[in-house]
């Protein structure tokens, strides 16, 4: 068993931390949010991540999972430093890098033996490298024997116990093979396929994976924009395209395009990677293009359904989470779809199980319901943003009771088409073939 620090207690650094105590590992969770670490230390989760709470409570209970603020005491002992802070987009698209800094330089400050610095924020190609210099220039040439890691973190928000404790594959880079496999150790329990390679290459596998993901969503929401005009469904059309083992089923679901903390910053930073680099990242330009647009076209669509103006129309709004169970709204489709409809003058409302409380500190002055039937009253449109297992079996005859206009717009491909239009409802889904009508 080992002692381990993880720096960072966001989605990536608590999850991993609680996942290694669980394993039987010593850890320290470290941040510098001393509120945090405050609700921590008294069972209050900071995010709402399913499963969390119980595996934490446990390994508190077991003395394995402590958190701290303080450097000194986090990494008194620690064999391994696990760097998860984030790293958010720069003004120019870049990852910034500065929070990575500053956690490398307070390592660099209190460590006093042997320590491998393991990386698992997403950062751009080089960072390894560059964290070695930050170490080496605070403590000088040979006065400490320390060793970086590249480990990305391929977990999702919703499932990301799962996600970590049976990772499709684990990715280790280093220039000491010695020191990769010693953390390969850890996850070992795991038995899951380990890659070992070098820094460099490590951190490209993160963005590369992340930037092919969002690639497949556009690529579908693409093909779902010529489905509609041309009365293909687009539902069927993944189906049948998932059926090849070489393509594979997941990541095409069409909809309201991809957003969250990851896949938005990540593209743009490998965008931008390229860039400074010299090279034309055509097909990545293409795929972000193609996300912003699946939201104004559903705007457009609303705008033209509605008699082609949305002042003082009242739309509701069914999910703010990025994506289910998660109540992280970072980048969320839905808020971009609440600003488009905002500017264009229609007066908004909307609900979600988990993400009310990070909505109303983003957008203050935002209409939030108890629930979704007080969104659809008097509404002259209804979006659904997030599939949240909550939205797909409401009373529709109730809504359409209820709503002033019965318009909806099924922005995750989750509602049956066929029974609500049967209810009175106009429907809108996406690439469902809605231009031309498709069989029955
Ligand atoms: P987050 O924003 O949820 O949490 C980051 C935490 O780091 C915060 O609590 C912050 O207070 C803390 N922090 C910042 N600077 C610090 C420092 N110097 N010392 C100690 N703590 C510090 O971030 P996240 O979503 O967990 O993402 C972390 C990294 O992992 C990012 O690079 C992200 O791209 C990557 N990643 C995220 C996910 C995900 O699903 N969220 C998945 C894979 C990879
Ligand atoms: C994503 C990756 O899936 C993880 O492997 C990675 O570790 C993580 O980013 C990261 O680097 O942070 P996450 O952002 O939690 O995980 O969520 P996903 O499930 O990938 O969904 C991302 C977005 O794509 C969501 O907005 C979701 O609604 C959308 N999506 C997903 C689609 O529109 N269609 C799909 O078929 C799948």
């Amino acid at each position: 068993m080992s002692n381990i620090c993880v720096i960072g207690t966001g989605y990536v650094g608590l999850v991993t931390g609680v996942c290694f105590s669980d394993l039987g590992n010593t850890v320290y969770c470290l941040d510098i949010n001393a509120k945090r670490i405050e609700n921590l230390k008294e069972g209050i989760m900071p995010i709402y991540e399913p499963g969390l709470e119980e595996i934490v409570e446990r390994n508190v209970e077991a003395d394995r999972l402590f958190f701290t603020t303080d450097y000194q005491e986090a990494l008194k002992d620690a064999e391994f430093a696990f760097i998860a802070v984030g790293t958010p987009s720069g003004v120019d698209g870049e990852a910034d890098l500065s929070y990575v800094r500053d956690a490398a330089e307070k390592i660099a400050a209190v460590i006093d033996h042997p320590i491998i610095i393991v990386n698992k924020s997403t950062v751009p190609v080089g960072t390894g490298d560059w964290v070695s210099d930050i170490i080496r220039k605070k403590r000088g040439e040979n006065s400490l024997e320390y060793y970086v890691v590249s480990n990305p973190e391929f977990l999702r928000e919703g499932s990301a116990i799962h996600d970590f404790m049976q990772p499709d594959r684990v990715v280790l880079g280093a220039i000491h093979r010695q020191a990769a496999e010693s953390v390969a150790a850890l996850y070992q329990p795991l038995r899951a396929p380990v890659l070992i390679t070098d820094l460099r290459t490590a951190e490209m596998i993160k963005y590369a994976s992340n930037a092919f993901l969002a690639t497949r969503i556009s690529f579908i929401n693409e093909i779902a924009n010529i489905c509609d005009e041309l009365g293909a469904d687009v539902r069927e059309v993944a189906d049948g395209m998932g059926l090849d083992k070489r393509i594979g089923r997941t990541f095409l679901d069409a909809g309201l395009g991809w957003g969250g903390s990851c896949f938005p910053k990540d593209v743009k930073a490998l965008a931008h990677m390229a860039v400074l680099h010299g090279t034309h990242p055509q097909l990545l330009q293409a795929v972000m293009e193609i996300n912003r647009n699946q939201r104004r076209r559903v705007v457009m669509k609303l705008r033209n359904l509605l008699g082609g103006s949305l002042v003082d129309k009242n739309i509701g709004i069914l999910g703010l989470s990025f994506k289910p169970d998660t109540d992280d709204i970072r980048e969320s489709p839905a808020l971009e779809l609440i600003h488009l409809l905002r500017n264009e003058g229609a007066h908004v409302k909307a609900y979600d199980p988990q993400a009310m409380e990070n909505t109303a500190h983003e957008i203050p002055d935002l209409q939030l319901c108890k629930n979704p039937y007080e969104v659809a009253q008097d509404a002259d449109g209804l979006i659904l943003a997030t599939k949240w297992n909550e939205f797909k079996q409401l009373d529709f005859k109730r809504i359409y009771s209820i709503m002033r206009t019965p318009v909806l717009i099924d922005g995750r491909n989750e509602w049956d088409s066929k029974s609500l239009r049967a209810l009175g409802f106009t429907y809108f889904g996406i690439g469902q073939g809605n231009h031309v009508s498709a069989i029955e």
